[in-house]
């Protein structure tokens, strides 16, 4: 996030805290370098990783498709009006629901196992999902790509999961590979990519090669494109990409407020947000940049080191461990970066807490995209006597 720290202090106080801000420049600068390394490839966004309407309708104006894994996420992408060639339905278990709203909308579906060829509805257009049984360089709960994990069919099973489809009167277009999220390895795709290519002799030409997203926030974009495209061209293929993280994740930064300290053995600065407002560090050990955003009034104190807790009662409710930070005082305001992915669409009303707000900085203000919810709103479903 390149926002001065003068307006992250203004958009706190109007909106207060805990806040999801984003920087528009930023989500469009990461487009601009997937478009420069993709050139031509068809954009679909993960929108789980932030499904904020505002957002999607960014990266909808700017011809950006949608990848859904669930009937909200469907009707969300209706909702800003993408259907047809803007649309892939993917998932292991999905619904009839999401098969019908799919179908409806002239999406493409995702095959994940040899059922679904009997499940899907008439004329569908689909591409299958297959596993290169590989290890794969993040942690155990993203990857998807390995030989145990629930996704894909296997290389073996692939050709005649294309054969059954088009026997059953299916578009099947091509073929799927997604391999996890927040690889560390480039080598990864790359090898995931060869496996797949090796399947040609099988499978002849295709119309779609997918291969999905995964990619790390400073990954080697372009060095991943060059793979994707050789990949494809074996396949003669129209190449396809999935990004979620990649996209939105360093245009969001989750703002909180201190709300005191503890110095029990451990040094504790407590926060107004946590584990209910960003949950990656808790399930996956993810490391998020924290900077202080107050005047630092005894720079002495710059060496101290935070564990920097969240108000759940849970002893994992934990942003960051370890972190040095100038003396804080409560109110001061902390900026927890890189939370624009998998930040505010994995947040959760548990104590029924409201989740955040969130707010987009458009290059001259701030604009509010998601206004904190009440607690009735909370409870509103429970009330049906
Ligand atoms: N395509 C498929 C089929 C996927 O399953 C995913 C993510 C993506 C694309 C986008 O992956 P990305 O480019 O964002 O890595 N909650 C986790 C991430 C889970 C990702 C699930 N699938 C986290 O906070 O890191």
């Amino acid at each position: 996030m390149s926002l001065p720290r003068a307006e992250l202090l203004t958009a706190a106080a109007r909106f207060g805290t805990p806040l999801y801000v984003y920087d528009a420049a930023e989500l469009d600068a990461a487009l601009a370098r997937v478009r420069a390394a993709f050139g031509e490839a068809r954009v679909f966004y993960a929108m789980k990783a932030n499904p904020n309407l505002t957002l999607l309708r960014r990266l909808r104006a700017a011809g950006v498709g949608f990848e859904c894994v669930s009937a909200g996420e469907i009707a969300r992408a209706e909702h800003v009006g993408a259907s047809g060639d803007a649309l892939l339905i993917n998932g292991p278990a999905k619904s009839a629901q999401e098969y019908a709203a799919g179908a409806q909308l002239g999406a493409t579906l995702i095959v994940d196992r040899a059922e679904e060829v009997g499940l899907l509805p008439p004329r569908s257009k689909a591409l299958v999902r297959v596993n290169p049984a590989l290890a794969v360089s993040t942690h155990d709960h993203l990857a998807t790509g390995a030989a145990s994990s629930k996704f894909g069919v296997t290389l073996e099973q692939a050709p005649d999961v294309l054969r059954a489809l088009r026997a059953a009167g299916h578009d099947a277009r091509g073929l799927h590979v997604h391999i996890g999220s927040a690889i560390r390895e480039a080598a990864d795709f790359s090898a995931a990519f060869a496996r797949v290519a090796e399947l040609r002799p099988q499978t002849g030409n295709l119309e779609v090669l997918d291969v999905g997203g995964g990619w790390s926030v400073g990954a080697d974009l372009p060095g991943i494109a060059r793979e994707a495209r050789a990949a494809a061209a074996v396949f003669g293929a129209q190449l396809w990409v999935e990004p979620g993280r990649y996209l939105v994740a360093q245009a969001g930064t989750l703002l909180t407020r201190v709300v005191g300290t503890k110095r029990t053995g451990r040094n504790f600065l407590l926060t107004d947000a946590g584990m209910t407002e960003l949950l990656r560090p808790m399930l996956y050990g993810a490391q998020h940049p924290v900077t202080a955003l107050w005047d630092d009034p005894q720079p002495e104190t710059a060496g101290e080191r935070w564990d920097v807790a969240g108000p759940a009662c849970e002893s994992g409710d934990l942003l960051a461990r370890d972190v040095c930070l100038p003396s804080p005082h409560p109110g001061d305001l902390l900026a927890i970066a890189e939370a624009g992915a998998y930040g505010a669409s994995m947040s959760s009303s548990y104590l029924t807490r409201s989740r955040p707000a969130e707010a987009l900085w458009d290059g001259s203000d701030w604009i509010l995209i998601r206004r904190r919810e009440t607690p009735q709103e909370l409870w509103a479903a429970e009330e049906i006597g």
